[in-house]
């Protein structure tokens, strides 16, 4: 497997085993239920923190979400998006040594999330999953990095998220997406696993009632399909008489007693001629959702003009941070890949936009179930907690 180097690697790939085991302390002001009860909110560096959490969640986590600094080399954030603040630096001489003081920012990206994403890999479930935010500056080392650190095999999908609608003028190429990465212990245990996702207006507007059926909307759904088996040549006969076979070079997508069965059912359909092709009807109350893909439009995951506005509602316009995501982005990784009861962590917390889409959820159910059983953040970790309190 093709692996990337860097100046410092070394260093860190199993620096994680070395970082001390620390206690937390509990802040019981700041808290609002007995420590260990639910939700947890740790203050501080992630490595040291996942590193204190790890007795207590190690192989337990269903769904990791993580949105890191991307590098874009902007200092002035609430936090350095150089991989340069004091304290990191500080970290990298102290392990990196000698070395580290020619590393550039990427070297310094690479160096920060190795060891972090070892840590982050050992609370994973072996059917858990683990999704990561960044852009162009730096998709492509996380890419071998995770293939290294969580295994080549354990690719999940790479989405690309239109996290702006509007375009920059004075740019050669605007800029209109970020990715999400997505990681599995065991992808196809995984994916028979994950939820599909709820259909959203336009594509429940696809299925309509012209006939005022009494089972609501359908869609016609063709019963032809590619390829050619003898067993799925027979003839159809249509209400008018008129004889139907497969068009050239295809067939029909299943057996005579299955095309038989719909046509008992009722749900057989030729089209509004009543002689066309045939197909089957499709209820809108019976179809699962779909199948996530790769493609997260604005309308559906939002983009990051509405995550300003949520945390500005929040923080009565005084929050001081850039870079917040749309809490409907995470509430799609979590649709997919979590269920109630489910432990979810997040150690770049930022303004704790995944504890706000837990909460949501957790809402949601227990407006729709007799006993509501609720998600639980294992802990959002934040080194920059103050800066949104000021
Ligand atoms: C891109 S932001 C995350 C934004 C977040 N998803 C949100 O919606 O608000 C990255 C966050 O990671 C935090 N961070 C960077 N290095 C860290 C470290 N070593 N330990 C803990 N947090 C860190 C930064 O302070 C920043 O808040």
């Amino acid at each position: 497997m093709p692996t990337l180097n860097w100046i410092g690697k070394e260093a860190v790939i199993n620096h994680h085993l070395d970082v001390p085991f620390h206690l937390l302390k509990d802040v019981p002001e700041l808290g609002c239920s007995d420590p260990g009860s639910g939700n947890l909110i740790v203050e501080g560096d992630n490595l040291l923190a996942l590193k204190a959490l790890l007795p207590y969640y190690k192989g337990k986590v269903k769904c990791i979400c993580i949105d890191p600094p991307y590098n874009t080399g902007n200092e002035g954030w609430a936090y350095n998006d150089n991989v340069n603040s004091p304290a990191i630096r500080k970290w990298l001489g102290e392990t990196v040594g000698k070395e580290g003081e020619t590393l550039d920012r990427h070297d310094r990206w690479l160096c920060m999330m190795y060891p972090r994403l070892a840590l982050l890999r050992e609370f994973l479930s072996e059917d858990g999953s683990i999704w990561v935010c960044l852009d162009d500056n730096e998709i492509h080392a996380l890419r071998y990095l995770m293939n290294e650190v969580m295994g080549a095999n354990a690719f999940v999908a790479q989405i690309c998220w239109e996290s702006r609608y509007s375009r920059s003028s004075d740019a050669s190429f605007s800029v209109s997406h970020n990715f999400v990465l997505g990681y599995s212990p065991s992808p196809e245990r995984w994916k028979h696993k994950r939820n599909r996702l709820s259909r959203n207006d336009e594509q429940a507007a696809q299925y309509k009632n012209p006939d005022h059926d009494p089972n609501g909307p359908w869609r016609a759904i063709p019963w032809d399909a590619p390829n050619i088996r003898p067993n799925l040549e027979y003839p159809i006969v249509t209400p008018t008489g008129k004889l139907r076979k497969p068009p050239q070079g295809r067939c029909w997508s299943r057996t005579e007693d299955q095309w038989n069965e719909i046509v008992r059912s009722g749900r057989a359909y030729f089209g509004r001629s009543g002689d066309g092709a045939p197909s089957f009807k499709q209820y809108l109350s019976e179809a699962s959702g779909i199948v996530p893909n790769t493609w997260w439009s604005h309308e559906d995951a939002g983009h990051t003009d509405e995550a300003q506005k949520e945390i500005q509602d929040i923080f009565l316009r005084k929050a001081g941070f850039a870079t917040p995501k749309p809490t409907r982005l995470i509430e799609r990784i979590l649709q997919i890949a979590t269920n109630p009861g489910d432990l979810v962590l997040d150690s770049f917390a930022g303004s704790g936009t995944t504890g706000h889409a837990v909460l949501k959820m957790n809402a949601a159910q227990q407006g729709s179930a007799d006993t509501p059983v609720v998600f639980h953040v294992v802990a959002l970790i934040c080194i920059h907690l103050q800066s949104l309190a000021a």
